[in-house]
């Protein structure tokens, strides 16, 4: 049986956090607010996220031995998420600096540290977890190279998805797992080779699309044809679009457009990570893709009304509640 709704194997990093009237540019200096330090990193994001909606939740992931690795570490625990997987040492912690504006757009920035030192042995060593996962989640704030070997020990049946963020070319073993990839429209631009990789923020604008490929079904199609089974594309304020590939060969791929709820944002750290933990949770549970989507749509509008990543997350009570 599953002991586990999800495992998530990912980041854990401090978000560093400042508000800004605007968002510096190049050569800039701007002031800011107080510095605000909370839990973050995609993969510890994602963790809390579904642990807050009521999933059983794992989290394979690497902290340094300090104070942030601490932090992390109870917001975890406060969750409820299983961290017997955290490994601690070797690095100090990740550390993500952000800056938010007043209309809950950030920048991010990541030093990696310990997530650098999530290797594929890590991997190896925890295959009692991925044994015990029904879904499994996994982001490129570690290596590349890890989240191919979480791909290769994978138990019979377990779903895994993807979000490449940051993001990155994929090798064609992990395209051909995801089920979903679960990207915005950045991310993927990067992954359909239409620019290189680099930062991806959580609200891309709408106007970014590949050359000769400017809907989001077109960027839907083109990413089903590198090999996932299904795709997710989330369109910030806009909602998303699911897409899955054709059960027969040459039949149509159907995409669906799934609506996001209009709040006011207050800041949209994290926002992408509770959408996509949400949706794991919810597909393993063995809702449809559309309805999944749905559901995380509610999920990530809920987590940009408040400030910070997993300080924002909500409950299920609360996402009802929207
Ligand atoms: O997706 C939001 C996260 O990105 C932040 O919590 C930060 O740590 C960076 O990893």
């Amino acid at each position: 049986m599953d002991e586990y709704d999800l495992l998530v194997v990912g980041s854990a990093n401090a978000d560093l956090v400042v508000g800004v009237e605007r968002r510096p540019g190049p050569g800039e200096t701007v002031l800011g607010s107080d510095l605000a330090v909370h839990p973050g990193g995609k993969g510890a994001n994602q963790a809390v996220a579904a642990a807050r909606l009521g999933a059983r939740t794992a989290l394979l992931a690497r902290v340094g031995d300090d104070a942030h690795g601490r932090l992390l570490l109870d917001s975890q625990r406060t969750a409820g998420v299983d961290t017997s997987g955290v490994l601690v040492g070797g690095a100090p912690t990740g550390v993500a600096l952000i800056t938010v504006d007043p209309s809950g757009d950030n920048s991010i920035v990541v030093s990696p540290g310990a997530n650098a030192h999530l290797t594929p042995d890590d991997v190896r060593d925890a295959r009692e977890l991925l044994a015990a996962a029904r879904v499994v989640s996994t982001q490129l704030e570690i290596p590349l190279e890890t989240v191919a070997e979480v791909v290769r020990n994978l138990a019979p049946g377990a779903r895994f998805a993807l979000n490449p963020s940051p993001p990155a070319p994929l090798p064609p073993d992990v395209l051909a797992a995801c089920d979903p990839l679960v990207v915005n429209e950045h991310e993927a631009r990067v992954v359909l080779g239409a620019e290189g990789g680099g930062a991806s923020g959580d609200r891309p604008e709408a106007s970014d699309a590949p050359e000769g490929q400017d809907a989001p079904e077109d960027w839907a199609r083109g990413l089903l044809a590198l090999g996932p089974r299904s795709v997710v594309i989330t369109l910030g304020a806009r909602g998303a679009l699911v897409a899955e590939a054709p059960s027969d060969a040459g039949g149509d791929v159907v995409t669906r457009r799934v609506e996001s709820l209009p709040v006011a944002a207050v800041d949209t750290t994290g926002a992408g990570d509770a959408f996509t933990a949400a949706l794991a949770w919810r597909l393993g549970s063995g809702e449809d893709l559309a309805s999944a989507a749905a559901y995380a749509a509610r999920v990530g509008a809920a987590a940009v009304t408040r400030k910070g990543a997993q300080v924002s997350f909500p409950t299920a009570d609360e996402v009802a509640a929207l």
